[in-house]
């Protein structure tokens, strides 16, 4: 008999009642003559993922009565071509966001590009400035992905302070940005990652696992202590070409307490925690 205590944490659902959150504060200004907040999104080049990411992220602003623009550049955009395009976004004062989706093609150099937008405006939270404020608790945005990860945490009820957390990766994205967002919580974490030895016996001592590895459905249910919170923060394709996380989660919701599924999980909140910080932006701007 399998003791399965799993229990899925549902992202779109909390990611739709933060969305329904900042249509309200957007109606709200429209109401007090205010302008509405504006995004601006800049897509370099043809990567198919990015665009699916790019189209969510626009119908997401629709969705909260968020104005947005996307800058559509070619393959070949020079990185003085794409700087001029961010610096004539940081001069527009009617774009309270920036946002350049990364990767962005080889020759581009994105953390030139990521130092050159506007930190006011910085709604990735990717600008150095903002991830040294992050890293000193004195935040001015929250990066996307660890806000909704935390976010997630708290809405399924998952107690932070003293629990142990393990973060298997250690991008500039999510890995490194989380761990920083967890201690604030007061968790005990450890960043682990593709070349940690023994990384098992490192994840079976989490409390908490945050995926973040890279790798389709690499943790089976051998790497989760049971009862552990699992949040899955891969969007990897499985050997059929469908869309699934780091984690084996068939496998893994016979030991393991609440997870995140994939998708439905972290994605949605990526982007709600992304129109969060444009209205932030906007109110920043009206200050
Ligand atoms: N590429 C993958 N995730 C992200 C993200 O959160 N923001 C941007 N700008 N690019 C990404």
């Amino acid at each position: 008999m399998s003791q399965n205590q799993a229990r899925i944490i549902d992202g779109k659902a909390l990611a739709a009642a933060i969305r329904k959150e900042v249509a309200d504060e957007c109606e709200r200004m429209v109401g007090a003559g205010l302008r509405r907040p504006k995004l601006c999104v800049i897509i370099v080049g043809e990567n198919p993922a990015s665009k699916v990411y790019v189209r969510n992220k626009r119908k997401a602003c629709e969705d909260c009565g968020i104005d947005s623009v996307t800058v559509e550049l070619p393959e070949d955009t020079s990185g003085e071509e794409l700087l001029d395009t961010v610096n004539r976004m940081n001069a527009d004062s009617g774009v309270d966001g920036i946002l350049v989706q990364l990767p962005l093609p080889k020759g581009l150099d994105e953390e030139e590009i990521i130092a050159a937008i506007s930190p006011e405006k910085d709604v990735d939270c990717f600008h150095p400035s903002n991830v040294g404020k992050v890293y000193i608790g004195n935040p001015v945005f929250l990066p996307c992905t660890p806000a909704g990860i935390v976010e997630l945490l708290k809405y399924a009820g998952v107690e932070l302070c003293g629990k142990r957390c393990v973060v298997v990766g250690r991008s500039n994205i999510v890995g490194k940005p989380v761990a920083a967002l967890l201690m604030a919580e007061n968790a005990t974490v450890t960043i682990a990652h593709s070349k940690t030895t023994d990384l098992k016996s490192v994840t079976r001592e989490a409390d908490i696992l945050v995926a973040a590895i890279g790798k389709a459905k690499f943790f089976n249910s051998e790497y989760i202590k049971p009862g552990a919170a699992v949040i899955d923060v891969g969007m990897d394709r499985d050997e059929d070409g469908r869309l699934c996380g780091d984690v084996d989660f068939e496998d893994a919701v016979s030991v393991c307490g609440p997870i995140t599924p994939v998708p439905g999980g972290v994605g949605p909140m990526t982007v709600a925690m992304l129109m969060k910080n444009t209205l932030k932006a906007a109110k920043l701007h009206l200050t």
